[in-house]
């Protein structure tokens, strides 16, 4: 079922006029993702008010400081906060008066299973209930499984507001930009009797939806409006298949390092057709962070359960090619000592999911750091941005915020994470004066071989000679 947007434009022009530009939101859940969205809807004039069940969270942003790294957040909460538009709270009564509620919990893999765990979605809905009025939307954020908008719903209109789905596709490291000048708005319209959404409930959420992002709608952002079904599908099948094209590209890297090709060549090569593109070629030690990973997995799960675990078979695969390449990269640093990494010091650049990140959720750089460790190297871990999420999950480890302290005196430096940091500023001839060995392990394929092979260092990439 999809609701033809063209039919709705005389009640969006009368929900304009209503709200001259600009109406009172609610974020429900301020991590990665809520907080990013309620400082960008502030930036474009909305009122918005903050929630979260975490006090240190709230109490941070209503400093206008980010509970955690992400470029240009800072700036965009402290110029939120000081207009007035934007509050953060842990009292949900705060919720009333909004005219748009977003959803932004989490959604975590489940203890013990592959399934998306609701418990979030559904005690932040649940907690949210009382404070909604006849007219008001509901717009979940998170990324559910699909079905999870038709359980929600009865709850939600029996106070006469509107459910629709609205997910988010911003790429932490960019979530500023991502949330105000996002490729493409997907609104997903449903209600629990079957019938037009806006015939039932009175209020055209799509129009309102519009209006909301209503900068990115004027500058012609593609808004696809659906129903509930494909708007949870849309985020899931994207993340499938981005992760799906890292894992062939490592898959074709496993091939590579038994026939001696060169996976980054590989890469190139086959990038410059346009139907394949080099992004999301880049051959490593794989994907991590809070979403692809889980993302698969609960679409595999919620596939199982639709009688549909076929359709999906090749997620389990493409999560094994991931997995194996972090194997990979141990191997390499083990195979570099001939066989043994015990009491070896060992500099790993990187414990962020990725670049401009502090997320550690997951992460391939942060996994290699405590195998090796648990193989007996002596490990360091260097990131401009993750050391304090990293220590407070893996206390075990050393860890130095001064890159070049970092790899002094180390046997062997490998990078896992491609900061600028480390890729492009740190020189061959620079690390020399520091380390003990000269053995690179590149883990992102990110560095150019045959410059550390000039400067006398014993080169290793993921799939490549
Ligand atoms: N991080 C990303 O890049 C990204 C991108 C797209 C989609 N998503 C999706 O967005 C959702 C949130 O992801 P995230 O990375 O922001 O997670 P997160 O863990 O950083 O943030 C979730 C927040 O929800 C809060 N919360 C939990 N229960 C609550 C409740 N009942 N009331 C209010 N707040 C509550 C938590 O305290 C936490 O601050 C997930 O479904 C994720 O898959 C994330």
């Amino acid at each position: 079922m999809t609701y033809p947007d063209s039919d709705r434009k005389d009640a969006a022009t009368h929900i304009v006029a209503d709200l001259g530009g600009s109406m009172r939101l609610t974020v429900i859940g301020c991590g990665y993702l809520g907080a990013v969205h309620a400082a960008a809807m502030a930036s474009i004039g909305h009122e918005v008010v903050g929630i979260d069940v975490d006090p240190r969270k709230i109490d941070a942003l209503s400093r206008g400081e980010a509970p955690f790294f992400e470029p240009d957040l800072e700036d965009l909460l402290a110029g939120g906060v000081a207009s007035g538009r934007l509050s953060f709270t842990t009292d949900m009564s705060q919720a009333a008066g909004s005219r748009v509620h977003f959803i932004a919990v989490g959604t975590p893999q489940q203890q013990g299973g592959y399934a998306a765990d609701l418990t979030y979605v559904n005690g932040a809905v649940d907690a949210l209930l009382p404070y909604l009025r006849p007219g008001d939307v509901v717009a979940g954020k998170s990324t559910v499984p699909v079905g999870t908008a038709a359980e929600l719903a009865p709850r939600i209109e029996a106070t006469g507001a509107a459910l629709v789905w609205n997910p988010e596709f911003l790429r932490e490291g960019w979530a500023v930009k991502d949330t105000v000048e996002p490729d493409r708005l997907v609104v997903g319209l449903g209600h629990s009797s079957g019938a037009d959404p806006a015939a039932v409930t009175g209020t055209d959420a799509a129009a309102l939806l519009r209006e909301v992002y209503h900068p990115a709608v004027a500058a012609g952002t593609p808004f696809i409006v659906t129903d509930w079904s494909t708007a949870e599908l849309v985020k899931v099948a994207a993340n499938a298949f981005l992760a799906t094209k890292i894992s062939f590209i490592n898959a074709m890297a496993e091939i590579a390092e038994v026939t001696g090709a060169d996976v980054t060549q590989l890469a190139d090569a086959i990038g410059h057709d346009v139907r394949i593109g080099r992004r999301f070629l880049g051959a490593g030690i794989g994907f991590g962070g809070g979403c692809l990973p889980k993302d698969i997995r609960a679409f595999s799960a919620r596939a199982e359960e639709l009688g549909r675990g076929e359709s999906v078979a090749f997620l389990r695969e493409v999560d094994a090619i991931n997995l194996r390449r972090r194997d990979r990269a141990v191997e390499l640093v083990v195979q570099a000592f001939g066989g043994s990494v015990f009491e070896k010091r060992v500099a790993v650049l990187g414990a962020a999911f990725k670049p401009f990140s502090d997320d550690i959720r997951d992460s391939p750089a942060l996994d290699v750091a405590v195998r090796l460790r648990g193989l007996g190297a002596d490990v360091v871990v260097t990131d401009p941005a993750a050391i304090d999420n990293a220590r407070r999950v893996h206390p075990q480890l050393t860890y130095i915020t001064d890159r070049d302290e970092a790899i002094r005196d180390a046997d062997a430096v490998v990078l896992v994470t491609e900061w600028d940091e480390y890729r492009r500023q740190l020189s061959p001839e620079h690390a020399s004066s520091l380390t003990a060995g000269r053995i690179i392990v590149d883990g992102r394929n990110g560095l150019d071989a045959a410059a550390w092979r000039a400067a006398g260092w014993t080169y290793f990439g993921m799939g490549r000679p």
